[in-house]
């Protein structure tokens, strides 16, 4: 199956004109603490295991749409019209593409999303996320959990965790078709957990994590190592969660995220997210965490840290890193 046949497959007949002319949706920021790196399947974004993660509040994207009577797609992002030739746009259209079938519409779409674009922190997972919901609300799909998570994958492997606040887990599936490879909420509230973004670069990545990805899985001599360490971090991660258990969580979240780009830097040619700031900060926080401040780290494929620590230790946390955003994930569930 193709990702056209599995959009076909979930919409069915579904794919009636829009009722509607306007919908809009948001969708939050997602970080792995359980990292998913490695596609069994290219196309469909399946991922070789599981991955859990955490959403991060209103950080995210907030998409609106409307059927656009120009005949082309117009795409905004934080106000600004985006050249339909460049990579980002092709992206979204060949998404977009994928729900059309014969019928011409076209569509305005204006996202604002208030992280840093491209620079691991998970922008194009809250995008994809946020328009496949605007665009089951705008053609009245009324499409299940599931299916949803499923169609934000096609868009982007780790969107299908953003869907939801919260702790989210992505369960790898086995099936070709990746019907079972989809995400869903793990119903666990952790208030006094807190997430501190630092934000060392805004410069858009030069090497995508799709990229840089594949050439992990295909040249890396250590692959299969970060597939074992990745199955047992996610055990550990989900025990910890469960029993809110912060000093295992943050432990295992930082091993998995220095093994993977451990592991990165073993591919040909190797793959180095980190600037000489991302380690001198890691050497901080080492340094502090020495000192009985209890804060660990994690890094996507970018050079920025997302810092973990308990409510308890905000003001000190701020103390260390005046610029850090700090981020209550849970806040959002009861305001
Ligand atoms: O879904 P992508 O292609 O943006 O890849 C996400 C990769 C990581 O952020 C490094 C890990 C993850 O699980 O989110």
């Amino acid at each position: 199956m193709n990702k056209q046949d599995i959009v076909n497959h979930l919409l069915g007949k579904k794919n009636k004109k829009s009722a509607i002319k306007f919908a809009e949706a948001f969708a939050p920021a997602n970080i792995a603490l359980c990292k998913y790196w490695g596609k069994r399947n290219l196309e469909l974004n399946l991922p070789y295991q599981s991955s859990l993660s955490i959403s991060l509040g209103n950080k995210g994207a907030h998409t609106s749409i409307s059927i656009s009577d120009e005949k082309r797609d117009r795409i905004y992002v934080n106000g600004k019209l985006i050249d339909e030739t460049c990579n980002f746009a092709q992206r979204v259209i060949a998404y977009i593409n994928l729900f059309r079938k014969k019928q011409s519409i076209y569509y305005k779409i204006q996202t604002r999303i208030n992280i840093p674009i491209a620079a691991g922190v998970a922008s194009s997972a809250c995008g994809f996320a946020a328009l496949i919901r605007a665009l089951d609300q705008l053609h009245d799909w009324k499409l299940d959990d599931k299916s949803l998570s499923i169609l934000a994958r096609l868009g982007s492997g780790s969107a299908c965790r953003s869907l939801w606040h919260g702790f989210v887990i992505w369960q790898r599936g086995a099936t070709t078709d990746g019907m079972d490879s989809y995400a869903a909420p793990l119903l666990v509230q952790w208030n006094d957990l807190c997430i501190g973004l630092l934000v060392l670069s805004k410069k858009q990545k030069k090497l995508s994590s799709r990229l840089a990805m594949q050439r992990t899985v295909v040249t890396s001599p250590n692959y299969s190592c970060w597939l074992k360490k990745v199955n047992q971090d996610f055990q550990i991660i989900y025990d910890a969660v469960l029993n809110k258990n912060f000093q295992q969580l943050g432990q295992s979240t930082e091993s998995n995220a220095v093994t993977l780009h451990t592991i990165m830097q073993t591919a040909d040619p190797p793959i180095v997210y980190s600037l000489p700031e991302t380690l001198r900060y890691i050497q901080k926080i080492i340094q502090l965490r020495a000192t009985g401040l209890e804060i660990y780290f994690t890094q996507d494929a970018g050079p920025n840290l997302k810092l973990l620590f308990l409510k308890k230790d905000t003001e000190n946390v701020k103390k260390h890193f005046p610029n850090i955003e700090v981020i209550e994930p849970f806040k959002i569930l009861y305001c």
